[in-house]
């Protein structure tokens, strides 16, 4: 039986979180269609309230702690990926844009990528179009046409048949299964080019001494 991994990373905020829901959501209708497929499939789930102090710490020493620096490495060693982000002030949130600005440039490229979002109001619902899309297209990932926005209102109608919530979340999940079955990534190439030694080792002896 083939096996695909897929990495879910959510940015929500609350507790409990309508962005980490919808991003169980996406996984559950992706998972469920690659098993139709005989495809086995393990999930790995990142909220990244979790680790919001080492995102930040990352940016300020370009560093990442090993707890964050395994979080990169599942994420970007995937065969698909599921990202959802709350909707702040009509875009994705800060701390998703901080956990996408720690990523290696290339270490997405041609990675399937299904985007998700929540928010307040429905009329925000392109913010996924005219943010985050381009976001990830920068990144060189394949982005499945079907992008999933859940407002306040989708949820807890989702009986009504007049809610379309879970269909595009169907679909979405759909498409990128189709994706993630046909994926040949091999993980990121490695940069011959990367610092793998702290600055304070390579100073050595001429490390500044605090006064
Ligand atoms: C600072 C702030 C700004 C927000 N701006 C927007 C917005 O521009 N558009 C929108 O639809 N919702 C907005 N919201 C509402 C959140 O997107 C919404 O509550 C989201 O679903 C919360 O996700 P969570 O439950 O995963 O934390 C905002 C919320 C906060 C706290």
């Amino acid at each position: 039986m083939a096996s695909r991994r897929i990495s879910v990373v959510t940015a929500g905020l609350s507790q409990p979180s309508s962005s980490r829901l919808l991003a169980d959501r996406l996984a559950d209708a992706t998972v469920a269609r690659l098993r139709l497929d005989q495809i086995d499939v393990a999930v790995d789930v990142f909220e990244l309230r979790d680790i919001a102090t080492e995102v930040t710490n990352n940016l300020l020493t370009g560093f990442p702690s090993p707890a964050l620096g395994r979080v990169i490495d599942t994420v970007t060693t995937a065969d698909g990926l599921i990202v959802v982000s709350p909707i702040f002030t009509s875009s994705y949130s800060g701390l998703f844009k901080s956990f996408v600005d720690l990523l290696e440039p290339q270490s997405l490229s041609g990675m399937p990528v299904l985007m998700g979002a929540t928010g307040g109001t429905p009329r925000h619902s392109l913010a996924l179009e005219y943010s985050m899309r381009p976001l990830f297209t920068y990144l060189h990932a394949i982005v499945v046409p079907t992008a999933v926005f859940a407002a306040t209102a989708d949820w807890g109608t989702e009986a009504d048949v007049a809610n379309t919530l879970p269909a595009r979340i169907e679909r979405a999940g759909a498409e990128l299964a189709e994706l993630v079955s046909v994926s040949t990534r091999s993980p990121s190439p490695v940069d011959p080019l990367a610092l793998t030694t702290s600055f304070t080792d390579l100073l050595g002896e001429h490390t500044p001494r605090s006064k």
